[in-house]
């Protein structure tokens, strides 16, 4: 069954209402929702006293009506009585300012009181719901990605630090305290990157990042026990933010969660835009789970939220993006919400059941993709097969590379990915999202995209696949410090030097808004394919130490000078980006590289990929999101259709389908 439903909040809403959602939830045939996880208030009024008594309606109900239930434990919304008994756990930022309630996510998670009431409210849900009928899986918390400066994040911070350094001197090698008499004497001297004066350490602000992240899942993890000790056969997720907030480092929490459980909004009108988005998400939700099947927990119904207004997907294209996520590995498409408040911060969101009710397209479309997902039930349980290409996605590069006082502030780590995944996305070339030091020999293609920490292991890695035949493609900002923020010396980037055959002497970063042109070199400007190339966001001065050069800057200061290199190193091929070419040009080199790789491809903007379950049953998904028809070849039955198809897939612009392949 592939998992249709949503947030479900049934206590905003009246016994009449609750009826009609029953009935309504039927006609769309939904069977999930995900329900209590902004309810720590009504579940226990006052401190230690519980009442359910909703709750157990809710799920009576709901049972009755062939819905299961994601029981989410409410604690990512401490009720205002919380903030009253305990001042000490509300959180407090950089600048010393502590908050209070009345939003949410208002709650230091360091904090005794917190942790301890987080504990017992999850305790009182695994003792009263662990053997309800409705219960398909436990929801822990919401979004885990709040930070605090206060005392308890300090004390909890220094802990955390000496087991990362056993000792002061680490810590201050580390953190390169030598510069601006920041050297600690003490353990008690250090502190949360705070605020102060100017620019902050770099080192500390990085752990600071990495302390929350582990913190944040220790905290996941102490609920997840306690319910597990309720229920050990029932599975436990927590909801991860899309890879836009890395918040925590996804690669410890993937392993951590029971189903990969990611929130994706789009924030593009583009329907384009919107599937390269989908793409990038579904790749890195599947990635971290290790390629298990994920969930889709939530998304926006029909909209899209661009620059803080409100847009509307066209027609059909809920249905068609909702497909794409199940298309790389998801087995569900869940909403946030399925009735639209009435009252409260969030009552313009959307939802499933809109402010006009029933009688409206929103809800058609939720009926429509009801009904297709209910076609697509077997294909749940099964795995994506593993892609030909994989991009290196790294949190703390990401991180680090939002450090003040870096040569440009507009160098993202995760817009880069997006870019060189994107590039691959319209080459119809399938892509995997891996961490730096994954094992990557199953891939003949890999991308760093702006992996600015590189550990001498991480880098190793790639040294070694390169060494035994792999395609690497490496951009700037890649490989240039160490996994502490520190300079990798003698000329960028230092440990991949020679790996690409290059080293690069000064950063010369662009203005956004600037451009630079690129000129093919000769002998090897065959892959001067897609019209004349440029680059944008940076550029450097670089020179090859047995590279050759493919195309070179093509005016100013660095006229002449190598853009982007190829160097054989073992049998394999490094080849580096020193800035960030057009779309178009990524998109026809990385095609170029990939084809050179071995790698075939589906018709560019063209999305062929393919689930498999164990008993050797497979599913292909094809989407043509090109402007003209597009031929895939494919042979099985169209599930969406229940038409043969025998040969070949003609799918028009904009077409879908999926199709149970025969065995092949
Ligand atoms: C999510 C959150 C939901 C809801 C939604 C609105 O991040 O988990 O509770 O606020 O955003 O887009």
């Amino acid at each position: 069954m592939i998992l249709f439903g949503g947030d479900y909040n049934p206590e905003q809403w009246d016994a009449a209402t609750w009826a009609s959602d029953d009935a309504l939830m039927r006609a769309a045939q939904v069977n999930t929702a995900t329900v209590g996880v902004f309810s720590w208030a009504l579940l226990e009024p006052s401190e230690g006293s519980f009442s359910f008594d909703w709750l157990d309606a809710t799920l009576d109900r709901l049972h009755a009506n062939g819905v299961r239930v994601v029981l989410a434990t409410p604690t990512a919304s401490p009720p205002p009585w919380f903030t009253l008994a305990h001042p000490d756990a509300m959180p407090v930022r950089p600048d010393g300012s502590r908050l209070w309630h009345g939003s949410r996510d208002t709650y230091c998670a360091a904090a005794p009181a917190y942790r301890e009431a987080s504990l017992r409210i999850a305790a009182e849900l695994g003792k009263r719901y662990g053997s309800h009928p409705a219960l398909a899986m436990w929801h822990v918390h919401n979004e885990y990605g709040t930070m605090c400066w206060c005392d308890h994040a300090a004390s909890a911070f220094r802990a955390w630090l000496r087991a990362r350094y056993r000792s002061l001197d680490s810590l201050n090698e580390a953190w390169g305290t030598a510069f601006w008499s920041q050297h600690y004497s003490s353990w008690d001297q250090v502190l949360p990157p705070r605020a102060t004066q100017y620019l902050p350490n770099p080192g500390q602000s990085l752990d600071f990042r990495r302390f929350w992240s582990d913190e944040l899942l220790a905290r996941y993890v102490e609920q997840r026990d306690v319910l597990r000790s309720h229920t050990p056969d029932v599975p436990v997720t927590t909801n991860f933010m899309g890879p836009e907030n890395l918040v925590m480092d996804p690669w410890s929490w993937g392993q951590e969660v029971d189903a990969v459980s990611v929130d994706h909004y789009l924030s593009s009108v583009s329907p384009l835009a919107g599937a390269a988005d989908i793409a990038f998400v579904s790749d890195w939700a599947r990635g971290v789970g290790l390629g298990r099947p994920w969930l889709l927990m939530e998304q926006a119904p029909s909209t899209v939220i661009a620059d803080g207004v409100l847009s509307h997907r066209s027609p059909g294209r809920m249905l068609a993006d909702s497909l794409g996520y199940v298309a790389r590995g998801s087995d569900s498409a869940l909403f946030f919400q399925w009735r639209a408040s009435r009252a409260g911060a969030e009552m313009y969101h959307p939802a499933l059941v809109p402010h006009a009710g029933a009688d409206s397209r929103i809800f058609a479309e939720t009926v429509a993709l009801g009904a297709t997902l209910s076609r697509l039930g077997e294909v749940a349980g099964s795995v994506s097969v593993p892609s030909s290409a994989a991009v290196l996605v790294d949190a703390a590069s990401h991180w680090a590379l939002q450090t003040r006082g870096l040569p440009s502030p507009h160098v993202r780590h995760l817009d880069v990915a997006r870019a060189l995944h994107g590039a691959l996305w319209r080459s119809g070339i399938g892509c995997d999202v891996v961490a730096p030091g994954a094992d990557l020999s199953a891939y003949p293609l890999v991308v760093v995209p702006a992996v600015y920490l590189l550990s001498s292991s991480a880098a190793s890695c790639l040294r070694s696949y390169v060494a035994g035949g792999g395609q690497l493609v490496v951009t700037f900002c890649s490989g240039i410090a160490d996994e502490q923020h520190r300079i990798w010396l003698d000329g960028y980037p230092g440990v991949l030097r020679d790996v690409l055959g290059i080293r690069v002497e000064e950063f010369h970063p662009l203005q956004p808004a600037s451009s630079v042109g690129l000129a093919g070199s000769s002998g090897t400007g065959r892959l001067r394919t897609g019209g004349l190339w440029t680059g944008r966001l940076w550029t450097e001065r670089l020179r090859t130490e047995g590279a050759a050069v493919l195309a070179s800057y093509d005016s100013g200061d660095l006229a002449g000078l190598p853009a982007v290199t190829k160097h054989s190193f073992g049998t394999g091929t490094a080849w580096y980006l020193s800035t960030l070419l057009s779309d178009d040009a990524l998109t026809a080199l990385l095609g170029e590289i990939a084809s050179a790789a071995g790698i075939v491809g589906s018709p560019p903007r063209v999305s062929v990929t393919r689930r498999e379950a164990s008993d050797g049953r497979s599913w292909l998904f094809a989407f043509n999101h090109g402007d003209g028809p597009a031929s895939v070849p494919a042979s099985g039955v169209d599930l969406l259709t229940d038409l043969e198809v025998t040969g070949t897939l003609e799918l028009p612009p904009g077409g879908y389908a999926v199709i149970r392949e025969r065995t092949r």
